[in-house]
């Protein structure tokens, strides 16, 4: 029997993560997996660029629970193999907005909020943009290494409406200058993705 005397209701942060992965991989369009691996090239840029290792932490975290506010925004709509409609698309980016206000709940998990609220702001582009964007919580390198391994994941996943594409092409498609998405992302962050993917240093796995 269970002595109650002994129980320890602390939540381990991976056990938390592995369980969210595995959840929102299977309800949410392959998530969990674009989350991991988002952490993964996250975390082969911050050590290219010599972040700490607190720091790399907080990324690493961060990263894989940067969309974790899509669990608010219905799942036929992130599921739908379908052009959306400009409200669904409104609902998609309030995502980023709903991941801050849970991470927000946890003492745990409330100092990796901003790259949640962040992860599609670039500089003056993108959303969410009526908000203060908590500038002094995290340094903005690790919001913009986080922002640019999303993006380069993203490319490279398959989704219902694309296949998928190796490291070289998504490279290209994230350093075209002509595409409107690839706006007020980090230059310094984008040569250190392209040194590593010259380089065969990113490996990704599941997918691919
Ligand atoms: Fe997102
Ligand atoms: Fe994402």
């Amino acid at each position: 029997m269970i002595n109650a005397t002994n129980i320890n209701f602390n939540i381990d942060i991976d056990e938390f993560v592995n369980f969210y992965i595995k959840t929102v991989d299977r309800n949410l369009n392959f998530l969990g997996t674009h989350s991991r691996n988002t952490s993964i090239i996250s975390e082969n840029i911050a050590k290219f660029l010599n972040v700490k290792c607190p720091e790399k932490k907080l990324l690493k975290y961060g990263a894989i629970l940067h969309d974790i506010g899509k669990l608010f925004v219905p799942a036929e709509i992130l599921n739908a193999g379908r052009p959306l409609s400009s409200i669904e698309f409104e609902m998609i980016k309030a995502h980023a907005v709903f991941g801050y206000e849970i991470l927000e709940q946890f003492e745990s998990l409330k100092d990796i909020k901003s790259f949640a609220l962040n992860h599609h702001y670039r500089n003056g582009f993108g959303y969410p943009k009526h908000i203060n964007f908590g500038k002094n919580e995290i340094d903005p390198l690790l919001i913009d290494i986080l922002t640019v391994a999303d993006s380069f994941s993203a490319i490279m996943e398959p989704r219902v409406y694309k296949k998928s594409l190796n490291e070289s092409q998504a490279l290209e498609i994230i350093k075209n200058p002509d595409n409107d998405k690839n706006a007020g992302l980090n230059s310094e962050v984008l040569e250190a993705l392209t040194y590593l993917v010259d380089n065969d240093r990113i490996s990704l796995s599941s997918f691919f």
